[in-house]
């Protein structure tokens, strides 16, 4: 993959300069921020662009409020840390665009930041319009490229901007090109691929790329109900993505035909309505009303029979509800035997991140990467929206 632009070869003293973040981290039921990677990996470009008198001005989405200005997902909790480990405030810019955001972007001196509030409160982001493109673009006169966990999104912030601005890459997505390439580039095999978590039906779509690149693909997390529904699984009360049986099909044939093998759970831990415990079910027969809510047991030992031999590990998605502590098992002994097992292995994702550092093993892993969706399409080894736009170095 060509190397893009760097961020040091931008002139940026007394500019302004858009800084399109990843923001959108992993919230506790009260709305603050559980888990602040995503934060954290951006201050060396931040204290860069503070460094050289940069004017920044930061923005980034925050769940998916679809257009709408929802008081529950915005960035105020998130300017408040980041203002903490700046030093130095961070204002937040309510109206996004406009006279207003201009005159307020207009006040910064050299050295300063603001951000702008959550930019999926515009319905112009998600669609790329190119009305609000270029009302982001008025604000600021270079950008910068960092959100990498949104690289795979071909938004108005990460592709419609950088079209119309001098646009450069930031240290944080240097560094993930960089360490993600080594599953692309020759890895040492057995490659496995461990998948989850709860964004079925972008992620689903994307297993194929992986087929022949992995040679086992292990999938838990609400990620294994469409397949186990394809098989005819009784799933009780488990929300099931539908519609996906096609996705479901075209993947097994695909790893069938390229001799990649696929683990799906044998067993789960189910939650009973007025259960405190988590309960043990078949697989094929969760019990009426029951919803599962991990993998049980035997897939556990299953999985890791899987790791022992391997050489190189991609994980992304937690295999099961596991900020719930009834249902952090499944993910939690996989961890924990992947931790033994010597390798290269990639932790990917934002929830993933947060639950590898909650359960005390993050030492799993040789990398850690910010992006879930995002690692998860780079690694079918094609350009993705926010780095094509991107010139080359
Ligand atoms: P990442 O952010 O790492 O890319 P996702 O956003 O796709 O991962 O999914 C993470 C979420 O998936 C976690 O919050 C976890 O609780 C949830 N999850 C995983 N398995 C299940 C399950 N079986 N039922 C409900 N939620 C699940
Ligand atoms: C992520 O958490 O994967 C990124 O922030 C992208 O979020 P999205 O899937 O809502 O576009
Ligand atoms: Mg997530």
């Amino acid at each position: 993959m060509p190397r893009k632009r760097p961020l040091t070869e931008a002139q940026v003293r007394g500019r302004r300069v858009l800084v399109r973040v990843d923001f959108n981290v992993p919230r506790t039921e009260e709305g603050g921020v559980a888990d602040d990677r995503r934060i954290l990996e951006v201050l060396p470009t931040l204290r860069y662009l503070r460094e050289e008198g940069a004017r920044t001005i930061l923005m980034s989405h925050l769940g998916r409020p679809g257009g709408r200005r929802d008081a529950a997902d915005s960035l105020r909790p998130i300017v408040q840390r980041l203002s903490g480990y700046l030093g130095q405030p961070v204002p937040l810019i309510e109206e996004i665009t406009g006279p207003k955001a201009i005159a307020e972007v207009e006040r910064l001196a050299d050295g300063e930041f603001a951000m702008l509030e959550n930019l999926r409160f515009v319905p112009g982001e998600e669609k790329n319009d190119p009305e609000f493109a270029a009302a982001l673009a008025q604000l600021g006169e270079l950008f910068v490229e960092e959100a990498f966990g949104s690289v795979h999104r071909a938004h108005a912030s990460t592709v419609g901007v950088a079209q119309r601005l001098p646009g450069y890459v930031g240290f944080l997505v240097e560094r993930e090109v960089v360490g993600l390439s080594k599953l692309l580039e020759a890895p040492e095999r057995p490659f496995v691929a461990i998948l989850g978590g709860a964004k079925v039906r972008d992620k689903l779509p994307l297993l194929k790329s992986l087929v022949g690149r992995a040679d086992r693909i292990l999938i838990g997390g609400a990620l294994a109900f469409p397949f186990l529904a394809a098989q005819g699984a009784e799933l009780g009360a488990t929300p099931v993505e539908t519609g996906l049986d096609e996705e479901v099909r075209s993947f097994l044939e695909a790893a069938r035909a390229k001799g990649t093998l696929v683990l799906l759970p044998v067993d789960l831990l189910v939650e009973i309505a007025g259960r405190r415990e988590a309960e043990s079910a078949a697989a094929s027969l969760v019990p009426a009303g029951a919803i599962a809510r991990d993998i049980g047991p035997l897939t556990r030992d299953r999985f890791y029979a899987q790791l022992s031999d391997s050489r190189t590990v991609f994980w992304n998605g937690p295999l099961g509800l596991a900020e719930d502590p009834r249902f952090a098992p499944g993910t939690r002994e996989v961890l924990a035997g992947l931790a033994t097992i010597p390798g290269f292995h990639v932790c990917a994702g934002g929830d993933s991140g947060r639950i590898a550092e909650d359960l005390g093993l993050t030492g799993a892993f040789q990398y850690l990467s910010t992006g879930g969706g995002a690692a998860l399409e780079f690694l079918e080894g094609r350009e993705l929206p926010g780095l094509a736009v991107i010139p080359d170095a």
